[in-house]
């Protein structure tokens, strides 16, 4: 995590931010992001990276890069407002020993924004459309040695995968279907059983109910309705709560504010592995 002691939204990269007019709280976010940091850390060891002044959207960790066991595929940001990010994000990975993979020239990636492994499935669900490049998938498939599941996002609301899809450690998957393109709603339903998906509503979605972070059994989130958290309890999932509205001024919300470190392929035959890739 990194903390928001720089935090603020001075460019408009994506439709949630406004910086006429959403003006960010300072206190407020330090307060929201601390007690999240709390929520987390009585589950997971949290390792902290400095924020740098003028990187006012480097708080979104999980944009810094991939990381898939000692492995990270770093990112490089499609908007220009977001590439002073890639050097620091480079040198704490450095420092923790990671091989760190270098993306073809000409690539946009922003890392586990858009690439999140499934928790069942030997798979990794990719993102495309609006800041990951498609084309960078294969290359993906063939540097992690997994199978890549490409999703083409069509809403600009919902411009990195993880502000709409999140798979639950119970293989579930929480979504919001309409943010996908026809194709890569077949995808999804061709490789999730019915039963297993949890399809949000819009008011949902907008309040980033699928931005969550699941650890264990447990998921934390900014927000949801009554409905959306009886359908998670029923699964046997502890939902929390906590409010991070000044981060939704930028367009980012739990998840986002996180990276995992510790990220594995769930097991599955070698056969599973081969780097397959469906549309
Ligand atoms: N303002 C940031 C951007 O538009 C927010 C990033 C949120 N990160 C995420 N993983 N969804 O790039």
């Amino acid at each position: 995590m990194c903390p928001p002691w720089h935090f603020e939204v001075t460019y408009r990269i994506n439709p949630w931010m406004d910086p006429g007019q959403r003006t960010v709280d300072r206190d407020r976010a330090k307060a929201q992001w601390t007690q999240l940091r709390a929520i987390l850390a009585q589950s997971s060891e949290i390792v902290e990276i400095d924020p740098l002044p003028g990187l006012p959207d480097m708080v979104f960790t999980a944009n810094a890069g991939l990381v898939l066991g000692g492995q990270v595929v770093l990112s490089r940001f499609r908007h220009v407002e977001r590439r002073g990010e890639e050097a620091p994000f480079r040198a704490f990975f450095r420092s923790r020993g990671a091989t760190i993979e270098a993306l073809p020239d000409e690539m946009f990636f922003e890392g586990a924004g858009d690439a999140l492994f499934d928790r069942r499935l030997p798979i990794l669900w990719a993102g495309s459309g609006l800041r990951s490049l498609l084309q960078g998938h294969e290359w993906l498939s063939l540097k992690l040695g997994c199978a890549v599941v490409s999703l083409e996002l069509v809403d600009p609301r919902f411009y990195h995968l993880d502000t709409c899809f999140c798979p639950l450690a119970d293989g579930s998957l929480l979504y919001y279907p309409a943010a996908f393109s026809p194709a890569s709603q077949e995808a999804i339903e061709t490789h999730v059983l019915p039963r297993e998906r949890i399809a949000v509503t819009l008011e949902d979605a907008l309040q980033f109910a699928c931005n969550a972070v699941n650890q264990g059994t447990r998921i934390t989130l900014h927000a949801l309705s009554s409905p959306l958290r009886k359908a998670l309890e029923s699964r046997g999932f502890e939902v929390v709560e906590t409010p991070l509205d000044e981060f939704l001024k930028a367009g980012g919300s739990a998840k986002c504010l996180t990276l995992r470190l510790d990220e594995a392929l769930a097991p599955g035959s070698p056969g599973d592995r081969t780097g397959s890739r469906s549309t």
